[in-house]
This record gives structure tokens, C-alpha cells and sequence, in this order.
């Protein structure tokens, strides 16, 4: 083939390309947001709440849709916003994720222009949208490399990368908190959690701000396709790095899942789909609850000295955090029947926003819930992690990784205060920071101490 030829055969499979990730993104992500851009125009609430990244009034938006009860059907969208309800539905399997809800000439047309191409984290077989019997086997086979007892061991590197990032930030009297220390630790722990040598870390810092992107529904064009070529980078990478792993295994969760056998074995494309969750799932998710905290413990600095003053309750203030300032406000699921959720009746079909944020906050369970309470008794009854089947597998880990990042901050910088201006992400479903400038005193540091059991 002459070069001219050659050149012209990539400009036409560039070309396929880019027709076949604008039908990804009409069916996955433009179409859902047009549906909703026109149910808010007509006054659909939650279509409103939906389309509306900033939310500047949380407690007024919830309260407002929860006077229509636990479960709100005002139009195409239906809310869930009870926290009995919330947990009913999640865990019934007359609900469902919902993935082969499309008509089938459309699930043909998506399969047609996701053929040959990764799948990112909110595509089969990501766990996330897959219902049983699939959904068991990959949970059943990702569970057996996660379990308590190897979280327990990533605890060590996690509070040695804490401490190391303090040291990094030395004198420093003013930074951003986000970009130096709430994604750093997160991504070092991914990094561990994935066998990622120390040098090739930084690269899944961007990698997971787009799989993270890709979480969120109703992406603009522009932003869905920078995640997609960003997510298909860490697909060529992710794929040579298992070769090394299957050549030469580590302790990490990776490594553990590729030498699952029989009945557990997951094939090349399930362990990228594994990746591409962990890193979606498990990344911006934890950068804002560390910030999302450091927000909320400035705001109420009686909290903050009851926490620094009896560490014992960094474990509370974690759990009061996410329920407060959940990071992933709602999730979605189907009704795969009629059924019938606290006395409202739901007919098959429905599509439901889980507003696993307002449920946080239902006065039937929380009192007071709009109060931050470091000692809140059941602050640990929350929905942040959903429930059901489909419970945060890395609950027990971004839990720990918080109490560990908050706690040892606090020690170092005791006097640490938010020095504005901060920037929320601009995301829907993830509520956290873009950018959290912090100033620290001028005070001698103190010593770490230990946090009572
Ligand atoms: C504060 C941090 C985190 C929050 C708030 C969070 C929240 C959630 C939520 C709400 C779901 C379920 C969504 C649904 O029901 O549709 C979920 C699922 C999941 N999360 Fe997390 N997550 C966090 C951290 C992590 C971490 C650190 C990891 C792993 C490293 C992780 C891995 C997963 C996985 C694999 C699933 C899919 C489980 C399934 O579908 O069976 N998450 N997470």
C-alpha cells in the first residue's frame, strides 16, 4: 500500500470511528439528556434536579420533593426519596439496572458501534449494570479478591502514603487540598489495588477524573468523547499491564482476579471491565468525601474540636459525612413489573432517579438530619453506598481510607481552614470538589497519635 493510500484508509476508519462514538453517545448519553432537557421544561421536578450540576440548596430541593411522599411520580422520571423506600426498592428484584430496557433495534445499533471497542465502567459486563445471573458470578469472583483481610493490609501503605504526602506538603502555608492530598491518596491506594508501579500512577489521576466522568449521566458530546479517547488510552495501557501481571504476579487485587479458575476465571475483557470500575467507582467517589469532609468540619468548627479532641469518633464522622454530603447523590434503576413500594403503586417500565442523597436525609430515620453531628448515633444507616446487590464493594475500604486521611491531616495541620474560593466538580450523580484551597497556620506540627478502637 503507497503512503497516500494508507493515509487515506486511516482517515476513513478515523471517520467510522468518530459515526460510531456519536451513536455510543446519542444512545448512552444524548438521548437521556434530551429526555430529561425537555421533561424540565415542561416543569418536571426531578428532570430539574437532574439537569442542575450546582444545587447550591440541597436541603430545600429534598424537602420539597419529599412532601410528595417517599416514592414521587410526577412525570417521565419517578423519585425515590424515603430511605424505607429507597432500601425496598434497591433490594427487590422487581427492580433492576435496566440495560436491556432499550428497544431492540437500538440495542442492535449500540452494539454494532461498541463492537471491537472497550466497554467503560457503565457498560456490561461492568458489575454496576449488570443484573443475576452475571452480575452474581462477577461479584461472587471480584468479592473473593477483596476481602476484609485484604483491605486490612492496604491500611499500612494507605497511612505510609498519607504520611508521606504531609511531608510533601512540608511548610506549605497555603494549598489546594484537592489536587495535593484528597485525589493523591485515592489514586495511590487504586494504584496499590490495581499492582501499578509507583512511577505509572500519575497517569490514572486522569484516567479516573474520565472514567469518573463517564458515571455521570447525560454527558455534552465534548465531554463524553475526551472520557471515551482517555478511557480507551487506559485500556491500551491496561491491557499490556495485565500481560506483565500474568507474567509475574503481585500481591494486589489484579493480580489475585487473573489467576481466579474454573467457574470464577474472568476473561481479558471482564478484567478491564474490573479495572475500568475500580477506577470509575472507587476514584472521584473517595477524593470528595475527604473533601466533601474538610468542607463540612470548617463550616462547623465545634464539630471539628469534639473529633480532634477524642479520635475515637473519626469512624462517626466519616459515615456522618456521607450521609450529609453524599458522593454519589442517586443511581438509577427500572421496574421490571408492576409492584407496589410503601403504598405507591409502580407500574413496569418506570424509570427511577434513587436519590440516595435526600433518603440520607429522611426525617423518619435521622433526627434532626439536616444537623452535621459528629456523634450522631446512627449516622452509619445511610444509603450513601446504595444497598441491596449492588452495595459499594469498596465500602469497607473508602470508609478506612477516609477516617485514615482525615485523621492524620487534622494531626498534622490541626489549624487547617478553607481559604475560598472553592469550586464544586461539575457533575450530577458525584458531588464533591474541583478545587478546595486550604491555608495552614503557622504552628509546630504534632505528633500523629493513635486512633482508639
Ligand atoms: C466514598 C467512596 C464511595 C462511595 C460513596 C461509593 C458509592 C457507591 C455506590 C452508591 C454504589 C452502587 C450504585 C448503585 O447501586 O447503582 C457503588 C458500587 C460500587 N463501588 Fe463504590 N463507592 C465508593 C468507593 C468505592 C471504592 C474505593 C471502590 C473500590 C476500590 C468501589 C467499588 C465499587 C464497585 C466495584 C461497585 C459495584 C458493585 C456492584 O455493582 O455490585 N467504591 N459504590
Amino acid at each position: 500500500m503507497s503512503p497516500r493510500q494508507a493515509a487515506r484508509q486511516g482517515q476513513r476508519s478515523a471517520a467510522r470511528e468518530e459515526a460510531a462514538a456519536v451513536v455510543r453517545w446519542g444512545i448512552s448519553q444524548g438521548l437521556p439528556r434530551a429526555a430529561v432537557r425537555f421533561a424540565a421544561l415542561r416543569g418536571d421536578e426531578v428532570a430539574k434536579l437532574l439537569l442542575d450540576p450546582a444545587r447550591p440548596d440541597a436541603r430545600a430541593l429534598y424537602d420539597g420533593l419529599r412532601r410528595r411522599g417517599p416514592v414521587a411520580l410526577p412525570g417521565a422520571f419517578g423519585a425515590v426519596l424515603g430511605h424505607a423506600a429507597a432500601n425496598a426498592v434497591l433490594r427487590s428484584d422487581s427492580f433492576g439496572v435496566g440495560n436491556s430496557e432499550l428497544p431492540t433495534a437500538v440495542r442492535r445499533l449500540y452494539a454494532r458501534a461498541t463492537r471491537g471497542r472497550v466497554p467503560g465502567p457503565t457498560e456490561p459486563p461492568s458489575m454496576l449494570v449488570t443484573d443475576p445471573p452475571l452480575h452474581t458470578r462477577y461479584r461472587k469472583s471480584v468479592s473473593k479478591a477483596f476481602t476484609p483481610r485484604h483491605v486490612a493490609v492496604l491500611e499500612e501503605r494507605m497511612t505510609a502514603t498519607a504520611a508521606r504526602l504531609l511531608d510533601e506538603l512540608g511548610t506549605a502555608s497555603r494549598f489546594d487540598l484537592v489536587d495535593r492530598y484528597a485525589s493523591r491518596l485515592p489514586v495511590a491506594v487504586i494504584g496499590d489495588l490495581l499492582g501499578v508501579p509507583p512511577e505509572e500512577r500519575q497517569r490514572l489521576l486522569r484516567w479516573g477524573d474520565s472514567a469518573a466522568l463517564l458515571i455521570d449521566p447525560g454527558l455534552t458530546w465534548r465531554q463524553y468523547r475526551e472520557a471515551d479517547r482517555a478511557l480507551a488510552a487506559f485500556a491500551d495501557w491496561f491491557l499490556g499491564h495485565l500481560r506483565r501481571l500474568r507474567r509475574d504476579p503481585g500481591d494486589d487485587l489484579l493480580s489475585r482476579l487473573t489467576v481466579l479458575e474454573g467457574d470464577d476465571a474472568l476473561d481479558e475483557r471482564e478484567l478491564l471491565s474490573v479495572g475500568m470500575l475500580v477506577l470509575g467507582a472507587g476514584f472521584e467517589t473517595t477524593v470528595s468525601l475527604i473533601s466533601n469532609a474538610v468542607a463540612l468540619l470548617d463550616r462547623h468548627p465545634e464539630q471539628l474540636s469534639k473529633v480532634q479532641g477524642d479520635p475515637g469518633l473519626w469512624a462517626g464522622t466519616v459515615d456522618e459525612v456521607l450521609r450529609l454530603d453524599s458522593p454519589v447523590q442517586f443511581t438509577m434503576r427500572v421496574a421490571y413489573e408492576d409492584s407496589v413500594i410503601e403504598g405507591v403503586e409502580i407500574g413496569e417500565g418506570q424509570f427511577l432517579v434513587m436519590m440516595l442523597a435526600a433518603a440520607n436525609r429522611d426525617p423518619a430515620v435521622f433526627d434532626d438530619p439536616h444537623t452535621f453531628d459528629v456523634t450522631r448515633p446512627n449516622a452509619a444507616d445511610h444509603i450513601a453506598f446504595s444497598s441491596g446487590i449492588h452495595y459499594c464493594l469498596g465500602a469497607g475500604l473508602a470508609r478506612l481510607e477516609g477516617r485514615v486521611a482525615l485523621r492524620m491531616l487534622y494531626e498534622r495541620f490541626p489549624g487547617l481552614r478553607v481559604s475560598g474560593p472553592s469550586r464544586r466538580r461539575r457533575t450530577r450523580a458525584l458531588r464533591g470538589f474541583a478545587r478546595l484551597p486550604v491555608t495552614v497556620p503557622k504552628s509546630p506540627a504534632r505528633q500523629f497519635v493513635t486512633e482508639a478502637e
